[in-house]
């Protein structure tokens, strides 16, 4: 009786695993989704910047410059807009805001 427990203890642990990952590859699928909708036409789907975007002064987003601010800065460029950056608030969730900055991130280590 005892390890017959034991083990639906183990199946569900797994099962939450499993989904736990799941959910995180989805994230990451939206993420890329919404910069390619929205953010590659400026930002170039590599982050380093479109001719139009660069031409209205965005930075590479591999670059220092933009890799040492604190992901707090980053999220609010993209909620409040800056300079010719359009303001994203109200149009994507916090929390899709915050995947775009991991996403961005990301894109430096590539
Ligand atoms: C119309 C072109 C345009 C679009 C679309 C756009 N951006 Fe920007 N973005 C800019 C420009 C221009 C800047 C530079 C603003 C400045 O410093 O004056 C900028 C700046 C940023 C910055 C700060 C780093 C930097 O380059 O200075 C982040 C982060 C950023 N954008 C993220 C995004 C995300 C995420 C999206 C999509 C949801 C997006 N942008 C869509 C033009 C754009």
């Amino acid at each position: 009786m005892k390890s017959l427990s034991l083990r639906t203890g183990l199946l569900i642990l797994l099962a939450c695993g499993v989904m736990a990952v799941g959910s995180a590859s989805a994230v990451a699928q939206d993420a890329a989704a919404t910069y390619k909708g929205k953010c590659a036409m400026c930002h170039g789907a590599d982050g380093k910047g479109s001719p139009t975007g660069l031409k209205m002064g965005a930075h590479d987003f591999t670059s220092d410059e933009v890799q040492k601010q604190a992901d707090l800065q980053l999220s609010v460029i993209i909620a409040k807009g800056k300079g010719k950056m359009p303001a994203y608030e109200g149009k994507l969730k916090d929390t899709e805001i915050k995947d775009l900055v991991a996403y961005i991130r990301g894109l430096a280590k590539k």
